[in-house]
């Protein structure tokens, strides 16, 4: 029996199965709680959560990704830390991307991303988006049995921003290799060894960025290259590049889970299966619930620079305060019967998965899009899902593997079975 009160959050296998019930003893101790081992106050609460992420004036974000891990590089002195987070900002893991950057460099470096996703991009994204997700299941539709998240899942939440970036299709089979999971059947150029994906990543899109700085085109790499910052000044090539590069880090892993996840709900519930099938228009409301249920994103990091009170917990200048999304779309102040799938839930668009206030997600539109192309086509081409009982057991007691991490949250596989439909 796990002891909530000693047990490391971060480390211990015991929270990794479900971490819910753990979530609920922190908040029913309070909504901000101080967790022994590394001093980290826990936000488990929904108000909670939003008036720390919506306050970035007090709570920096150079610690977002990795929290505790390493150890701040000083020892936070006085009433106000700014000086100390400026001064050692570049000791602090993944400085360089703009999730761990406060404003005004984080409004800068995201500006990039304004001539990406407008409505115009997202729609032929979309289109892509649809090729794809047939391409995809002609795969291995045939089988009448896959493992979803390497036979579909990560393959095209990769190549979907691949696309939105404008990187050409001749690459996509290069990308595939490097970053979603090792080569593909048949295809593949043995000489492509992946040996560090994003820094090979850094490689490719300096050279297609500064390709298209000195050769313009009509194309989205070009638009890109050619962005500015709000204050009239170009960018170096190389904060382009980590603009674009960073996309994948945010983007992929995430959306896979989320398929992963609304997969996983459509095989232990079938009743919801049948739902979607009786009536496609409930997928969008499908989609948020599973954000709901089982956000992708685990715990976000924030660095409080100044004193400050949140719910009626005071915390100290240099306080680590970890932002749980799934704990707050659990929240029974917010949601009845928060451990329930309910497809008729009336709040079911205020989950916090996509988080809140400046670093809110900008690629929410497109996650979403992603979910919707993919059940569509799911729900045509695959008829009666149901989990592979000689993987996960039966229904009435299945089991499953979630990744080992404090950051993410989702599935390390999925077996399922069904009957192609042509
Ligand atoms: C279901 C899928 C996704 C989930 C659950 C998710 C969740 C999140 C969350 C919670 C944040 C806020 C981090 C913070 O406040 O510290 C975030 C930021 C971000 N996400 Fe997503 N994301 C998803 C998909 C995507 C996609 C598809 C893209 C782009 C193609 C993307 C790009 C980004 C970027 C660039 C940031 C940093 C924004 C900033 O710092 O201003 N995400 N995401």
């Amino acid at each position: 029996m796990t002891d909530f009160d000693t047990v490391d959050y971060f480390t211990d296998p015991a929270l990794v199965p479900d971490p819910h019930p753990y979530y609920d003893h922190l908040r029913a101790k309070c909504p901000v709680t101080q967790e022994p081992n590394y001093g980290v106050w826990a936000v488990t609460g929904y108000e909670e959560a939003i008036d720390v992420l919506r306050d970035s004036d007090t709570f920096s974000s150079c610690i977002a990704v990795g929290g505790p891990f390493p150890p701040l590089p000083f020892t936070p002195e006085g009433d106000d830390i700014t000086g100390q987070i400026a001064a050692h900002r570049e000791q602090l893991p993944m400085h360089e991307h703009m999730v761990t950057m406060d404003p005004p460099d984080h409004t800068a470096a995201r500006s990039l991303l304004n001539k990406l996703l407008v409505p115009s991009r997202l729609k032929e994204n979309e289109e892509f988006m649809w090729k794809l997700a047939d391409k995809q299941l002609d795969e291995f539709l045939d089988d009448g049995k896959c493992e979803f998240l390497s036979a579909y899942a990560k393959v095209f939440t990769l190549l979907v921003i691949a696309d939105l970036l404008g990187v050409p299709e001749e690459y996509h089979e290069e990308l595939r290799v490097n970053l979603a999971g090792g080569p593909t059947v048949g295809s593949i150029d043995k000489e492509i060894v992946p040996v560090n994906p994003l820094e090979w990543l850094d490689n490719l899109f300096s050279e297609l960025i500064s390709d298209r700085r000195s050769n313009p085109r009509d194309d989205v790499l070009t638009s890109l290259a050619q962005a500015k910052y709000p204050d009239g000044s170009t960018p170096e090539v190389i904060d382009v590049v980590r603009t674009a590069t960073f996309l994948f880090g945010a983007g992929q892993e995430t959306t896979a889970k989320l398929l992963g996840s609304a997969m996983q709900f459509m095989v232990i519930r079938p009743d919801l299966q049948d739902a979607l099938r009786a009536d496609r228009s409930r997928i969008p409301v499908f989609i948020e619930e599973t954000l709901r249920m089982q956000a992708p994103v685990k715990s976000g990091f924030r660095l409080a620079k100044k004193p400050v009170e949140i719910g009626d917990v005071p915390l100290e200048a240099g306080s680590l305060v970890m932002v749980c999304p799934g704990a707050a779309n659990r929240d029974p102040r917010r949601f009845e019967n928060p451990h329930v799938f309910d497809l008729d839930r009336a709040n079911f668009r205020e989950h916090m998965a996509f988080g809140r206030g400046v670093h809110t997600c900008p690629g929410s539109p497109l996650a979403r899009v992603e979910g919707r192309v993919s059940l569509e086509r799911i729900l045509d081409r695959m008829l009666d899902i149901r989990i592979d009982p000689d993987k996960h057991g039966s229904l009435t007691d299945p089991t499953f593997d979630f990744e080992p991490t404090f950051i993410l949250r989702g599935l390390t596989d999925l077996h399922i079975t069904y009957t192609p439909k042509y």
